[in-house]
């Protein structure tokens, strides 16, 4: 068994993250380029080693975005994914050739399950698959990263034999999926020594692990392949991806961090930037995280049994493992009022890592003027929202212009609302059952469209009744799902503006055809 003593040479664990690929394959976490955008550079500030940005043969979208994180990304390497045809490496090195450091990512199924039923080939044809695959992405990319879907469902001989084959083909990188969330602990200790022990190559590659949460165990089994000789691990911010999702970076990093008497390993992730991205992910997909979820979610550092604040305050170690500050948690602080001027708002801006240019710094100046006379106190997190509300509505097509509704206990509710489409005012009064639906009433009346609503969701920015809103819209149109955002201290205003944000994106996806259905 591993364990670190002090002074100890600190092993590092590089850290992979998939939010924007395997992430997004979350029912309903699609995102736009733009939200990529800012999701990439944001990673890369964190530290992330690679991060894998989509999945190029899928869609138009998706190969625009790994083409675009690529050339923005300065620190890390990208990946983008592709099957094991020669069509899908092409088209993943064609998105990543700009990059600096760029990483196909290629994978086959090679459990007998998968093998006979999805891909229907034998396990020769696979075999061979793997080194015409790993050999044609090694003549495009220096770096290149095997896969074999649902590893820890395959026959462990085969599992060592393709392996092998794959770092004679040219893999650098050896990653195991733990596709469908099946193995425990100890068990994928057992399929990372084996491979340590018994591939003969192994020397020549990095072991990676990629596990899925359908029995919770995601981040356990990530932890115990790290001990067993795994090097690199694939994880996702929130923990968000296919089903059950997969291992929560920040689970990971912090785990590997507060246990350092027992792993001698340590990361490159600037842990301060976790609960940021935490909040990014979450403004961009609309998913909420659990209170109770590990490092990130809101009751993470709170005390409510007295016994328990009472040990807190004698001596924080009592019942916290790890600071909040460690994470980036700060306390809310009430940050200016309706008399604060330019000059400090622009400081704020830039304590709160909120990049804007001069003329978006004095349209947010406005809106925070605005914000100060409406509401009593403003914090830290509600010029949060303000920017982010200031960006995602920016380069809209269809914008919010103003809205008045009567609302009630006698009906009808009734909504009177202006939209600017490409510069042209349009008005529209619609009645509805209640106020939210006279107000989508009213927009579908304006932009029709066969899309369906799949998710409105309201979170208070702060807290108290004069708290900004901060509303999610999910909208499904042909199987393609987009998250609308809008932030107001009128909630009927921020479901207004988070419906046309919903539109605009789907709008947007319109203008982009998938080619072909994929499986992974
Ligand atoms: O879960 C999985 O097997 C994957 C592979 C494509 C790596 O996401
Ligand atoms: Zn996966």
């Amino acid at each position: 068994m591993i364990t670190g003593t002090p002074g100890q040479q600190l092993q590092r664990i590089k850290i992979f993250d998939t939010t924007m690929r395997d992430g997004e394959q979350s029912p309903g976490c699609s995102m736009n380029l733009e939200e990529k955008l800012r999701i990439a550079e944001y990673l890369d500030g964190m530290g992330v080693d690679v991060m894998e940005a989509g999945f190029p043969i899928a869609s138009v979208g998706d190969f625009e975005a790994v083409s675009e994180v690529s050339k923005v990304v300065k620190n890390a390497k990208v990946a983008g994914l592709a099957r094991s045809g020669r069509k899908d490496i092409e088209r993943a090195w064609e998105a990543l050739k700009h990059a600096k450091q760029p990483r196909i990512h290629t994978f086959i199924s090679t459990s007998p399950l998968h093998m006979q039923h999805k891909l229907q080939m034998t396990p020769e044809q696979v075999h061979s698959a793997i080194i015409d695959s790993v050999s044609h992405a090694r003549n495009l990319c220096d770096d290149v990263e095997w896969s074999p879907e649902d590893g820890t469902r395959t026959e462990r001989d085969f599992l060592c034999r393709c392996v092998e084959s794959a770092i004679k083909a040219g893999a650098s990188t050896i990653n195991i999926p733990d596709t469908v969330g099946y193995t425990m602990p100890d068990e994928f200790f057992d399929i990372i020594s084996a491979l340590c022990n018994r591939v003969p190559n192994i020397d020549k590659a990095i072991i990676s692990v990629h596990c899925h949460n359908d029995l919770g165990l995601a981040v356990a089994n990530t932890l115990s392949a790290i001990r067993a000789g795994a090097r690199q691990a694939e994880c996702t911010i929130n923990g968000i991806g296919e089903r059950a999702g997969n291992a929560s970076l920040e689970e990971i990093v912090m785990g590997l961090k507060v246990r350092q008497d027992l792993m001698p390993f340590d990361t490159s992730i600037v842990t301060k930037k976790i609960i940021g991205a935490s909040r990014l992910l979450s403004s961009v997909t609309g998913f909420a995280v659990q209170p109770n979820k590990a490092i990130v979610g809101a009751n993470a550092f709170a005390h409510e049994a007295g016994i328990h604040q009472d040990g807190v305050l004698k001596h924080a170690g009592t019942y916290e493992i790890m600071t909040p500050e460690s994470v980036g948690l700060t306390q809310s602080s009430l940050v200016l009022g309706k008399h604060s001027g330019r000059h400090a708002f622009r400081d704020k801006l830039e304590q709160l890592g909120c990049q804007l240019g001069d003329n978006a710094i004095q349209e947010a100046f406005v809106r925070f003027k605005a914000l100060a006379d409406k509401k009593k106190d403003v914090y830290d997190e509600d010029i949060i929202a303000l920017v982010k509300d200031e960006m995602t509505h920016a380069a809209e097509s269809i914008k919010f212009s103003t809205l008045h509704v009567i609302a009630g206990s006698t009906g009808p509710q009734k909504a009177y609302l202006e939209m600017e489409i490409d510069g042209v005012i349009c008005s529209q009064e619609s009645t509805g059952d209640g106020p939210v639906d006279a107000t989508f009433n009213a927009i579908s009346e304006i932009v029709p469209h066969s899309a369906r609503l799949q998710l409105y969701q309201v979170h208070a920015v702060t807290e108290g009744t004069d708290a900004q809103a901060q509303v999610t819209v999910r909208l499904e149109e042909d199987g393609k799902t987009v998250n609308g955002q809008g932030a107001d201290t009128d909630t009927l205003v921020a479901s207004a503006k988070a419906y046309i944000n919903a539109l605009n994106k789907l709008a947007d996806k319109r203008s982009k055809t998938a080619p072909e259905m994929l499986s992974a």
